[in-house]
C-alpha cells in the first residue's frame, strides 16, 4: 500500500509517522507515505493556489490547475483518489476496511475557504469525516489514513482490529485489565473465571448492551437472533 496525500501543509503528517504503531509499521516497511505540495505545481507568477470565487463571496477558493498538475505527477492507473470534503460519504469502518486493500490511495486535502468545483470530477470518491467543518482536509485525512493503516496485515495483531467496535456491526465490549478491584470497582467475575465459552458469551451480551444504549441506530442493520433481540429489547425498554 502507498499512500501520497496532496497537501498545502505536508508537515501535518510528521507527527503521525513518527508515533507509536503507525512510527512501527513504517520502519517495517508495510506501507509507503508520500506528501506533495501542490502548490510547487502552480503556474501562477506570485505562486499562489488560490483565487477570488466567480459570483462574490467571502474567502479564496484554490484553483484547479495546481492541485490538478499535482495529480497528474502522481497518478497512475491504480491509483484511487479521494477528496476530502464535508460534503462526501461520511468515513466509516467498512470504508476503512475496502481501502486498506488498495495498491495507492491519493488524497487531496483542500484548505482555506474550498476549491474549485471542477476538481470533483477528477476523484474516485468524496469522503467527509462528519459533519463539522475542519480548516483544511489535512485534519480529516490524518484520521483516515490512522484507520486505514492500522488494519494493513502486520500493523497490529489480527485478533486486536476483529473485535474491534463496528467490525461485526456492534460496539466493542468492555475490557479490564488489573487490578480485580479499584476503589470498590469489581472486574467481573466472569472474566476471571478462566471459562472462554462463558467469557465469549458474556462479551457478545455486553456488546449489544452497550450498542442498544450508546449507539442503538446501528442495531437496524444486523439481523439479531430472537435471544439477542431480547437483550437488546430489554435495555431499550429501560432506557
Ligand atoms: N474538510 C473540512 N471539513 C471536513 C470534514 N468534516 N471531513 C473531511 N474533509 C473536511
Amino acid at each position: 500500500m502507498k499512500i501520497t496525500v496532496l497537501s498545502l501543509f505536508p508537515e501535518y503528517f510528521e507527527p503521525l509517522l513518527r508515533t507509536s504503531i503507525i512510527k512501527r509499521a513504517k520502519e517495517k516497511d508495510l506501507f509507503e507515505f508520500e506528501t506533495v505540495n501542490f502548490r510547487e505545481f502552480t503556474k501562477e507568477k506570485h505562486g499562489h493556489v488560490d483565487d477570488t470565487p466567480y459570483g462574490g463571496g467571502a474567502g479564496m477558493v484554490l484553483s484547479c490547475q495546481p492541485i490538478l498538475d499535482a495529480l497528474k505527477s502522481v497518478r497512475t492507473p491504480r491509483s484511487k483518489v479521494i477528496l476530502l470534503t464535508p460534503q462526501g460519504d461520511v468515513f466509516q469502518q467498512k470504508m476503512a476496511l475496502d481501502l486498506s486493500k488498495e495498491e495507492h490511495l491519493i488524497f487531496l486535502c483542500g484548505h482555506y475557504e474550498g476549491f474549485d468545483e471542477r476538481i470533483r470530477d477528477y476523484v474516485d470518491l468524496q469522503v467527509s469525516i462528519g459533519d463539522f467543518v475542519l480548516t483544511g482536509g489535512e485534519g480529516a485525512c490524518m484520521v483516515i489514513c490512522d484507520a486505514i493503516l492500522r488494519l494493513i496485515p502486520g500493523v497490529i495483531k489480527q485478533e486486536s482490529s476483529h473485535d474491534d467496535s463496528f467490525s461485526n456491526g456492534l460496539l466493542e465490549y468492555p475490557q479490564y485489565t488489573k487490578p480485580p478491584v479499584y476503589e470498590g470497582k469489581a472486574v467481573p467475575e466472569v472474566l476471571l473465571s478462566g471459562h472462554h465459552a462463558n467469557i465469549a458469551k458474556y462479551r457478545h451480551e455486553q456488546a449489544l448492551i452497550k450498542t442498544a444504549k450508546n449507539r442503538p441506530d446501528l442495531l437496524n442493520d444486523l439481523d439479531l437472533s430472537e435471544q439477542d433481540q431480547k437483550v437488546v429489547d430489554s435495555i431499550l425498554k429501560n432506557k
